[in-house]
């Protein structure tokens, strides 16, 4: 090789300098490698690494799709923290949702059927609905109070049963370890999207559970500036996983791998902040006299609560709460109430429209957003009648909230005065 010189072109020259990182000086937190292309010095060394990666060999990476050692760095954290006591492995995919898509398309072909609990993420649900019942895949939709009983809609290929505890929206806790215990013993792989809990205070693989799917854009991030996902399994279900995220090209970048890497380090005690603050906005609105209930699984009155106690050590920040239809559609005084007629529903259902708007605008902190699991206080009305089958929301007006990591003085103030909004309109 030549050496550079000082009549080099610039065009040239700066195709070589500064490629090289100073290992002498140590940082705390390991560089950011942005990759697409992959070097090596010798065409045996560029074969050999090609092979290994197409073989799914551990950090073996010709390509960046393949991986970088951030990236690499961030699965062999997710696989340790989420799979603790197993032998597990991670997949790092672009957002929440493709890490539940891609994984579904790993181990589901044309022919085989999955349960789906009915209270699972909207475009989880979508996925089963639209692309994999066109690749000629049926799902059925459960019960997710159904526990051992899933054993009555096991049918020989039922590949996937898919969980999620505490369900979106309605939050309802599932007997994951008595519905993992049928699957196994069925032969079908059971995979959970682990969201809500995360692994602070939820250990799914203790459950029995195969893949535990982490939206990690939520608790994981923590700071509402990052997508992204992943899908942790049983080492002996890796391959299959890896085969699917390879063959997609799904992979991400190591800035975002990055922002992850950086929220792990912080996010158990973020967990309990949004716990302990959470805890105390939902004890206030079960004290509302317009709330008729407030659907969080740590509160005794939740109807999974036991099961909650038994799995859990600890909840969120994410629950929802129940606005009472009757006071919401109350008579205003000296005016006549409504009485049933199609007319009157219309009627009905806009005044509801009109009180939400007046509970959830002009928030300080409980700002308007579908997302939930960063530093920040969100609030949104939960429309999930077009996401339900088997069990259909037949309560009052639901409204999402995510404490965040604000003083919980300052979100009671702020709900109240969205309550207190709310009664003025008539
Ligand atoms: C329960 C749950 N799972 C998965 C996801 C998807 O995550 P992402 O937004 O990163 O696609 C979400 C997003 O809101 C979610 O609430």
């Amino acid at each position: 090789m030549s050496e550079p010189s000082p009549q080099d072109s610039i065009a040239s020259r700066v195709t070589e300098i500064s490629r090289r990182f100073d290992e002498k000086i140590v940082t705390a937190n390991l560089p950011v490698y942005r990759a697409s292309t992959v070097l090596f010095d010798t065409l045996e060394q560029a074969y050999a690494t090609g092979a290994a990666a197409t073989a799914g060999e551990w950090h073996a990476s010709s390509y960046g799709t393949a991986g970088t050692p951030t990236t690499f760095a961030l699965m062999d954290a997710l696989a340790e923290i989420e799979g603790r006591g197993h032998e597990c492995r991670a997949a790092v995919m672009p957002s929440g949702l493709s890490a539940i898509s891609v994984t579904l398309l790993a181990y589901l072909k044309t022919g085989d059927h999955m349960l789906m609990s009915d209270s699972v993420y909207g475009p989880a649900r979508t996925f089963a609905s639209g692309m994999l019942a066109r690749m000629g895949v049926e799902t059925t939709f459960f019960d997710p109070a159904i526990g051992a009983g899933i054993a009555q809609l096991m049918r020989p290929n039922t590949r996937i049963v898919y969980l999620e505890s505490p369900g979106s929206y309605t939050f309802e806790i599932q007997d994951v370890p008595a519905i993992c215990a049928v699957a196994r013993s069925r032969g079908a792989i059971s995979v959970i999207d682990n969201a809500w809990a995360s692994p602070v205070f939820a250990r799914p693989f203790d459950w029995g559970v195969d893949v535990s799917l982490l939206p990690l854009t939520k608790y994981w991030s923590g700071h509402a500036d990052v997508l992204m996902g992943a899908a942790v399994v049983r080492k002996e279900l890796w391959a299959p996983l890896w085969t699917a995220v390879r063959q997609t090209g799904t992979c991400v970048g190591g800035d975002d791998a990055f922002l992850i890497l950086r929220g792990l380090r912080t996010v158990d005690v973020r967990m309990r902040r949004h716990q302990q603050t959470a805890l105390q906005v939902a004890q206030w609105l079960e004290q509302r006299p317009e709330v008729a209930s407030v659907l969080h699984p740590a509160l005794q009155s939740h109807p999974g609560h036991a099961l909650w106690r038994r799995d859990f050590s600890g909840s969120s920040g994410l629950f929802s709460f129940e606005l009472d239809r009757e006071r919401l559609l109350a008579p205003a005084a000296g005016q006549p109430a409504l009485t049933a007629s199609p007319a009157v529903d219309a009627q009905a259902e806009q005044r509801i429209a009109r009180k939400l708007a007046a509970l959830c605008e002009g928030r300080r902190f409980f700002r308007i957003g579908y997302s939930w699991g960063g530093y920040e206080s969100l609030m949104v009305p939960g429309r999930i009648s077009a996401l339900r089958t088997t069990n259909p929301w037949v309560g009052g007006p639901l409204v999402r909230l995510h404490c965040g990591l604000e003083e919980p003085a300052d979100l009671i103030a702020d709900l109240q005065a969205g309550l207190e909004a709310m009664s003025q309109v008539s």
